[in-house]
């Protein structure tokens, strides 16, 4: 792709008028041939139901003892819930957007680990209401999650008892008290998915992920869109069950910012995952971002 870098003329006239133009990043495409090269591996949707499990009215009466779900439910015998928010983002109540970002980074992931995730430990943090637990855990793993919102675990625990997925185990856990003290070991796989905007310091919270790792990590985040190494700080309200656990300042790194990051965290290696056309929008937009690194 050929990109015109704007003119001397044309950036001094916009700083005239107090204006900068910065280059914006543009993801990576998989090409078609790479895509159809991976594991076919679709996420296990709607999810199984325990036989003998519990009955459609008690699943109905368990989901509405809880106002706020991150995630919308489907499950065998057509008994679907909607995602609920206070304060939704433009995606958050999307149903697709957990099965298409299951379709951009999991096959990816399952082909890293040597084309499947049968027995290997999986750790999933900022596991909110458990979606990527029990697609792991269904997918042949022993998973643990944790979140730091107790409600959440217990949302977790419903989906499990309703699926009836054994190896996987959730508790609540402050991020910042992760350790392999607190977990019992360290996980071939640590998922680091929808969390690190939600942290005021990357550098330590990239180090502990992969203090916990033996592997892999997966890292999914909202990124700056910068086309620079840089970090774009915000401030975030506890408002809902997709925010951070307390306000205060959250940061948006570049993808440059990542990569310096990660070398400086002293990660053996790591690839952005190229993006494939059934992403989320804001992948497209360069505004969110994946990669699967080797500690
Ligand atoms: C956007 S959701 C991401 C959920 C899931 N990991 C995903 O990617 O689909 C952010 C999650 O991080 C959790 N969280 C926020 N701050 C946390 C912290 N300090 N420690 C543990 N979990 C936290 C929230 O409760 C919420 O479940």
């Amino acid at each position: 792709m050929t990109t015109h870098a704007p003119s001397r003329r044309l950036k001094q006239a916009f700083r005239y008028f107090g204006y900068e133009i910065r280059r914006m990043e543009t993801p990576a495409r998989a090409p078609r041939s790479e895509v159809e090269r991976l594991p076919s591996i679709k996420p296990f949707w709607p999810l199984p139901r325990k036989p003998g499990g519990l009955s459609d009215e008690a699943i109905r009466a368990a989901f509405a003892g809880f106002d706020l779900w991150h995630y919308a439910y489907a499950f065998e015998g057509g008994l679907s819930f909607a995602a609920a928010h206070h304060h939704p983002g433009p995606h958050s109540n999307d149903p697709t957007r957990p099965l298409k970002r299951f379709a951009h980074f999991m096959p990816p992931l399952v082909e890293a680990c040597g084309g499947s995730l049968a027995g290997k430990r999986v750790l999933d943090i900022a596991c909110n209401s458990g979606f990527w637990s029990i697609q792991c855990a269904l997918l042949g793993a022993d998973v643990v999650g944790f979140d730091s919102r107790p409600e959440l675990i217990q949302q977790a625990d419903l989906v499990k008892s309703i699926v009836g997925a054994s190896h996987v185990e959730f508790k609540v856990l402050d991020f910042w008290s992760m350790s392999p003290q607190a977990l019992g070991g360290t996980f071939d796989v640590v998922l680091n998915l929808g969390i690190l905007y939600h942290l005021p310091e990357p550098v330590s919270a990239l180090r502990l992920t992969r203090d916990m790792a033996s592997e892999r990590i997966v890292l999914d985040t909202a990124v700056s869109p910068a086309g620079d190494r840089s970090i774009l700080l915000d401030w975030e309200e506890a408002h809902d069950v997709r925010s951070a656990s307390s306000a205060g300042l959250v940061v948006y790194p570049s993808r440059g910012a990542i990569d310096l990051i990660l070398r400086h965290i002293g990660a053996s290696r790591w690839s952005e995952i190229p993006i494939h056309t059934d992403v989320p929008r804001d992948y497209l937009r360069g505004k969110r971002a994946s990669w699967i690194i080797e500690v």
